[in-house]
Protein backbone atom coordinates (compact mmCIF):
# COMPACT_ATOMS: atom_id res chain seq x y z
CA UNK A 1 0.00 0.00 0.00
CA UNK A 2 1.38 3.31 -0.64
CA UNK A 3 1.76 6.45 1.57
CA UNK A 4 1.98 9.87 1.54
CA UNK A 5 5.44 11.76 2.69
CA UNK A 6 4.77 12.84 6.12
CA UNK A 7 5.61 16.38 7.27
CA UNK A 8 8.39 14.46 10.08
CA UNK A 9 10.25 13.02 6.72
CA UNK A 10 9.77 16.32 5.25
CA UNK A 11 11.47 17.71 8.11
CA UNK A 12 14.67 15.20 8.73
CA UNK A 13 15.45 15.96 5.35
CA UNK A 14 17.30 19.04 6.37
CA UNK A 15 21.03 18.92 5.23
CA UNK A 16 19.97 16.00 3.42
CA UNK A 17 19.46 14.48 -0.42
CA UNK A 18 18.05 17.91 -1.68
CA UNK A 19 13.95 18.17 -1.10
CA UNK A 20 11.99 18.36 -4.85
CA UNK A 21 8.91 20.04 -5.01
CA UNK A 22 6.26 22.17 -7.46
CA UNK A 23 2.63 23.39 -7.19
CA UNK A 24 0.05 21.78 -8.80
CA UNK A 25 -3.40 22.40 -8.88
CA UNK A 26 -5.20 19.85 -10.80
CA UNK A 27 -5.64 16.26 -10.59
CA UNK A 28 -4.24 15.50 -13.52
CA UNK A 29 -0.92 17.40 -13.67
CA UNK A 30 -0.89 16.73 -9.70
CA UNK A 31 -0.94 13.09 -10.98
CA UNK A 32 2.54 12.99 -12.84
CA UNK A 33 4.33 15.60 -9.87
CA UNK A 34 3.48 12.86 -7.48
CA UNK A 35 5.56 10.53 -8.96
CA UNK A 36 8.94 12.89 -8.48
CA UNK A 37 7.93 15.28 -5.73
CA UNK A 38 8.53 14.74 -1.99
CA UNK A 39 5.20 17.28 -1.40
CA UNK A 40 2.96 19.09 -4.19
CA UNK A 41 2.25 23.06 -3.10
CA UNK A 42 -1.25 24.10 -3.87
CA UNK A 43 -0.14 27.81 -3.77
CA UNK A 44 -2.09 30.50 -3.97
CA UNK A 45 -0.35 31.39 -7.41
CA UNK A 46 -3.14 29.37 -9.15
CA UNK A 47 -4.84 32.95 -9.03
CA UNK A 48 -3.01 34.14 -11.43
CA UNK A 49 -2.02 30.93 -13.08
CA UNK A 50 -5.17 29.40 -13.21
CA UNK A 51 -7.87 32.54 -13.04
CA UNK A 52 -6.11 35.54 -14.18
CA UNK A 53 -6.11 37.17 -11.53
CA UNK A 54 -3.46 40.22 -11.59
CA UNK A 55 -2.41 39.34 -7.88
CA UNK A 56 -2.85 36.75 -5.31
CA UNK A 57 -4.76 38.95 -2.68
CA UNK A 58 -8.24 37.77 -4.50
CA UNK A 59 -7.83 34.38 -4.11
CA UNK A 60 -10.75 32.96 -2.09
CA UNK A 61 -10.18 30.29 0.60
CA UNK A 62 -13.09 28.12 -1.56
CA UNK A 63 -10.82 28.59 -4.53
CA UNK A 64 -8.18 27.18 -2.56
CA UNK A 65 -10.16 24.51 -1.04
CA UNK A 66 -11.19 23.63 -4.38
CA UNK A 67 -8.25 23.10 -6.04
CA UNK A 68 -6.94 21.17 -3.01
CA UNK A 69 -9.16 18.59 -3.38
CA UNK A 70 -7.86 18.18 -6.64
CA UNK A 71 -4.56 17.56 -6.00
CA UNK A 72 -5.14 15.57 -3.19
CA UNK A 73 -7.43 13.18 -5.02
CA UNK A 74 -5.24 13.09 -7.98
CA UNK A 75 -2.22 12.11 -6.12
CA UNK A 76 -1.51 9.33 -3.61
CA UNK A 77 2.39 9.30 -2.29
CA UNK A 78 3.28 13.12 -2.05
CA UNK A 79 2.63 15.24 1.05
CA UNK A 80 0.18 17.55 0.16
CA UNK A 81 0.44 21.63 1.01
CA UNK A 82 -2.17 24.11 0.93
CA UNK A 83 -1.55 28.15 0.75
CA UNK A 84 -3.56 29.87 2.71
CA UNK A 85 -4.79 32.95 0.98
CA UNK A 86 -4.60 36.41 2.40
CA UNK A 87 -6.91 37.66 4.78
CA UNK A 88 -7.38 34.28 6.13
CA UNK A 89 -4.98 34.08 8.78
CA UNK A 90 -3.09 37.26 9.58
CA UNK A 91 -5.49 38.55 11.84
CA UNK A 92 -5.33 36.28 14.78
CA UNK A 93 -4.01 32.85 15.91
CA UNK A 94 -8.06 31.45 16.54
CA UNK A 95 -8.71 32.44 13.37
CA UNK A 96 -5.82 31.15 11.28
CA UNK A 97 -7.01 28.20 12.79
CA UNK A 98 -10.71 27.93 11.64
CA UNK A 99 -9.50 28.21 8.33
CA UNK A 100 -6.56 26.19 8.19
CA UNK A 101 -8.94 23.18 9.93
CA UNK A 102 -11.15 23.75 7.13
CA UNK A 103 -8.76 23.72 4.68
CA UNK A 104 -7.39 20.40 6.37
CA UNK A 105 -10.84 18.71 6.72
CA UNK A 106 -12.59 19.16 3.42
CA UNK A 107 -8.79 18.68 1.08
CA UNK A 108 -7.54 16.18 3.21
CA UNK A 109 -4.34 17.87 2.63
CA UNK A 110 -1.27 17.04 5.24
CA UNK A 111 -0.11 20.75 6.24
CA UNK A 112 -0.60 24.52 5.28
CA UNK A 113 1.55 27.83 4.05
CA UNK A 114 1.47 30.74 5.17
CA UNK A 115 3.55 34.29 4.74
CA UNK A 116 5.18 35.96 7.10
CA UNK A 117 8.33 35.28 9.35
CA UNK A 118 8.53 36.97 13.23
CA UNK A 119 5.30 38.58 12.85
CA UNK A 120 3.42 34.80 12.21
CA UNK A 121 5.03 32.98 15.27
CA UNK A 122 3.02 32.91 17.41
CA UNK A 123 -0.14 31.52 15.14
CA UNK A 124 2.59 28.92 13.81
CA UNK A 125 3.13 27.90 17.45
CA UNK A 126 -1.27 27.84 18.07
CA UNK A 127 -1.70 26.14 14.70
CA UNK A 128 1.01 23.15 15.16
CA UNK A 129 0.47 22.69 18.56
CA UNK A 130 -2.97 22.01 17.72
CA UNK A 131 -2.34 19.37 14.96
CA UNK A 132 -1.90 21.45 11.65
CA UNK A 133 1.61 21.36 10.25
CA UNK A 134 2.84 24.87 9.12
CA UNK A 135 5.12 25.49 6.03
CA UNK A 136 6.20 29.09 6.39
CA UNK A 137 7.31 31.53 3.79
CA UNK A 138 9.26 34.44 3.65
CA UNK A 139 11.47 36.72 1.45
CA UNK A 140 9.60 37.86 -1.39
CA UNK A 141 5.96 37.24 -0.13
CA UNK A 142 3.63 38.33 -2.71
CA UNK A 143 0.48 38.42 -0.42
CA UNK A 144 2.28 41.28 0.80
CA UNK A 145 2.94 42.99 -2.54
CA UNK A 146 1.02 46.53 -1.67
CA UNK A 147 3.49 47.24 1.28
CA UNK A 148 6.58 46.41 -0.68
CA UNK A 149 5.75 48.33 -4.37
CA UNK A 150 5.78 45.44 -6.42
CA UNK A 151 7.54 42.01 -6.59
CA UNK A 152 11.05 43.03 -5.29
CA UNK A 153 14.08 40.62 -5.02
CA UNK A 154 14.58 40.96 -0.63
CA UNK A 155 18.30 41.11 0.81
CA UNK A 156 19.67 43.06 -1.94
CA UNK A 157 21.31 45.50 0.61
CA UNK A 158 23.01 43.80 3.15
CA UNK A 159 21.21 46.05 6.48
CA UNK A 160 18.06 44.18 5.90
CA UNK A 161 19.79 40.79 6.68
CA UNK A 162 19.44 40.86 9.94
CA UNK A 163 15.36 41.11 10.31
CA UNK A 164 15.15 37.98 7.40
CA UNK A 165 17.62 35.88 9.79
CA UNK A 166 15.79 37.02 12.30
CA UNK A 167 12.31 36.03 10.76
CA UNK A 168 13.47 32.81 9.68
CA UNK A 169 14.71 32.03 13.20
CA UNK A 170 11.15 32.88 14.81
CA UNK A 171 9.31 30.74 12.61
CA UNK A 172 11.54 27.77 13.14
CA UNK A 173 11.59 28.06 16.89
CA UNK A 174 8.07 28.72 16.58
CA UNK A 175 7.41 25.31 15.24
CA UNK A 176 7.12 25.32 11.40
CA UNK A 177 8.40 22.58 9.17
CA UNK A 178 10.19 23.82 6.82
CA UNK A 179 10.74 27.10 5.16
CA UNK A 180 10.14 28.72 1.62
CA UNK A 181 12.85 31.28 1.12
CA UNK A 182 11.72 33.26 -2.14
CA UNK A 183 13.24 36.00 -4.55
CA UNK A 184 16.26 36.34 -2.28
CA UNK A 185 19.47 37.15 -2.66
CA UNK A 186 21.70 33.56 -3.06
CA UNK A 187 24.31 34.58 -0.36
CA UNK A 188 21.16 35.48 2.14
CA UNK A 189 19.28 32.59 1.45
CA UNK A 190 22.72 30.28 1.89
CA UNK A 191 22.94 31.77 5.45
CA UNK A 192 19.74 31.18 6.52
CA UNK A 193 19.62 27.65 5.23
CA UNK A 194 23.02 27.13 7.25
CA UNK A 195 21.44 29.14 10.56
CA UNK A 196 18.31 27.12 10.74
CA UNK A 197 17.45 23.77 11.27
CA UNK A 198 14.51 23.15 9.27
CA UNK A 199 14.71 22.36 5.71
CA UNK A 200 14.89 25.62 3.27
CA UNK A 201 12.79 25.46 0.11
CA UNK A 202 14.20 27.65 -2.49
CA UNK A 203 12.45 30.09 -5.21
CA UNK A 204 14.45 32.22 -6.92
CA UNK A 205 16.95 31.99 -3.54
CA UNK A 206 20.05 29.64 -3.89
CA UNK A 207 21.04 25.97 -4.58
CA UNK A 208 22.11 25.82 -0.62
CA UNK A 209 18.79 25.37 0.20
CA UNK A 210 17.58 22.50 1.30
CA UNK A 211 14.94 22.12 -1.60
CA UNK A 212 13.58 23.60 -4.22
CA UNK A 213 9.78 24.77 -5.75
CA UNK A 214 9.03 25.96 -8.48
CA UNK A 215 5.25 26.97 -10.30
CA UNK A 216 4.71 24.20 -12.50
CA UNK A 217 3.12 25.95 -15.31
CA UNK A 218 6.04 28.32 -15.66
CA UNK A 219 8.46 25.61 -15.93
CA UNK A 220 6.39 23.76 -18.35
CA UNK A 221 6.46 27.12 -20.56
CA UNK A 222 3.03 27.79 -20.48
CA UNK A 223 2.90 31.38 -19.35
CA UNK A 224 3.75 33.76 -21.47
CA UNK A 225 6.42 35.54 -19.42
CA UNK A 226 8.36 34.42 -16.81
CA UNK A 227 11.15 35.60 -14.36
CA UNK A 228 14.96 34.94 -14.50
CA UNK A 229 14.77 31.91 -11.76
CA UNK A 230 12.01 30.27 -13.52
CA UNK A 231 14.20 27.71 -15.65
CA UNK A 232 11.80 26.16 -18.60
CA UNK A 233 12.13 22.37 -18.36
CA UNK A 234 9.33 22.52 -21.14
CA UNK A 235 7.89 24.69 -23.74
CA UNK A 236 4.26 23.23 -23.55
CA UNK A 237 2.43 26.58 -24.81
CA UNK A 238 3.63 25.98 -28.53
CA UNK A 239 2.97 22.52 -28.21
CA UNK A 240 -0.60 23.12 -26.88
CA UNK A 241 -1.07 25.70 -29.68
CA UNK A 242 0.24 23.60 -32.27
CA UNK A 243 -2.71 20.77 -31.15
CA UNK A 244 -5.34 23.48 -31.06
CA UNK A 245 -4.89 24.48 -34.51
CA UNK A 246 -4.37 20.93 -36.34
CA UNK A 247 -7.96 20.46 -34.36
CA UNK A 248 -9.12 23.68 -35.87
CA UNK A 249 -7.76 22.90 -39.11
CA UNK A 250 -8.95 19.55 -39.22
CA UNK A 251 -12.55 20.46 -37.96
CA UNK A 252 -12.60 23.07 -40.90
CA UNK A 253 -11.74 20.14 -43.71
CA UNK A 254 -13.87 17.63 -42.18
CA UNK A 255 -10.76 15.79 -41.17
CA UNK A 256 -11.77 14.63 -38.31
CA UNK A 257 -13.26 12.74 -36.96
CA UNK A 258 -12.79 10.01 -39.40
CA UNK A 259 -14.01 5.93 -38.78
CA UNK A 260 -11.47 5.64 -36.21
CA UNK A 261 -12.86 7.94 -33.77
CA UNK A 262 -16.68 7.26 -34.60
CA UNK A 263 -19.00 4.41 -33.04
O1 LIG B 1 1.80 30.21 -4.47
C1 LIG B 1 2.87 29.69 -4.82
O2 LIG B 1 3.01 29.14 -5.93
C2 LIG B 1 3.97 29.73 -3.86
C3 LIG B 1 5.30 29.21 -4.28
C4 LIG B 1 5.86 30.07 -5.36
C5 LIG B 1 6.24 29.05 -3.16
O3 LIG B 1 3.79 30.20 -2.78
NA1 LIG C 1 1.84 31.28 -2.49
Amino acid sequence: QIRRTTVPEIRARKGGEPIVSLTSYHAHTAAIVDKYADFILVGDSLGMVMHGMDSTLGVPLDLMIMHGKAVVRGTQSTLVVVDMPFGTYEESPAIAFRNAARIMKETGCGAVKLEGGARMADTIRFLTERGIPVMAHIGLTPQSTNVMGGFKTQGRNEDSWPQHEADAQAVADAGAFALVLEGMVEPLAAKITKQIDIPTIGIGASVECDGQILVLEDMLGLNAWTPKFVKKYGDLGPAIERAVSDYAEEVKTRAFPTKDHTY
